[in-house]
């Protein structure tokens, strides 16, 4: 349950929330400095990790793909305002979306069995399934969803931002 299943229960809500959003701000970018969109952390933090995992491959250190695998799989959720938001955006196409999810999750799960085994060719196969995953959620949802939230500040100036409005 550390992936984006745990939408579902939030799916009839968020309906509501559709209606809601669409009145308030037609068309309107809803991103803001005051609202980052903690996806955009959960996304950099994604793509930290499959880096240092190439990484890990490269040297043939397995033991590492195995420490890194479960941070893919179990990756960190934005907080429930914010999956409800994104689940409000995208309606009918949330089954699909969490569908991506899913198959990052599985397959980073198989990647950590693999590395735990040494099985090298197998590490490979399971990391080229996440990284397709990654693609085809980028491809079908990412530009849309740019439009509509608008872009993430880019590494690290959301996690300064959030720092800054702290202290
Ligand atoms: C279920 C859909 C989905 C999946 C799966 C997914 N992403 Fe993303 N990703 C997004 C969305 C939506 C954005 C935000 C669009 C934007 O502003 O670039 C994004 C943005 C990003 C960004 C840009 C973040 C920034 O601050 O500029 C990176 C890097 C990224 N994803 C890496 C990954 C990696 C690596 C994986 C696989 C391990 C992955 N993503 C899987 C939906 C997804």
């Amino acid at each position: 349950m550390n992936h984006l299943s745990t939408f579902r229960p939030l799916a009839t809500l968020a309906l509501c929330v559709t209606m809601a959003a669409s009145a308030a701000e037609p068309g309107a970018p809803s991103v803001t400095a005051e609202s980052p969109m903690i996806l955009c952390t959960v996304m950099e933090k994604l793509g930290r990790d499959m880096q240092s995992v190439t990484g890990a491959i490269s040297s043939e250190d397995w033991e590492r793909v195995a420490t890194l695998a479960p941070e893919i799989a179990a990756h960190a959720e934005p907080p429930a305002s914010e999956k409800m938001r994104i689940l409000a955006w995208l309606g009918a196409d949330a089954g699909k979306f969490r569908g991506f999810d899913g198959q990052v999750h599985d397959a980073a799960v198989a990647m950590g069995a693999a590395a735990k085994r040494g099985d090298g060719k197998a590490v490979i196969a399971a990391f080229s399934e996440t990284q397709q995953g990654c693609l085809a959620c980028h491809e079908r949802f990412r530009h849309a969803f740019v439009k509509h939230f608008g872009r993430c500040p880019g590494p690290g100036a959301l996690q300064r931002q959030i720092e800054e409005t702290r202290s």
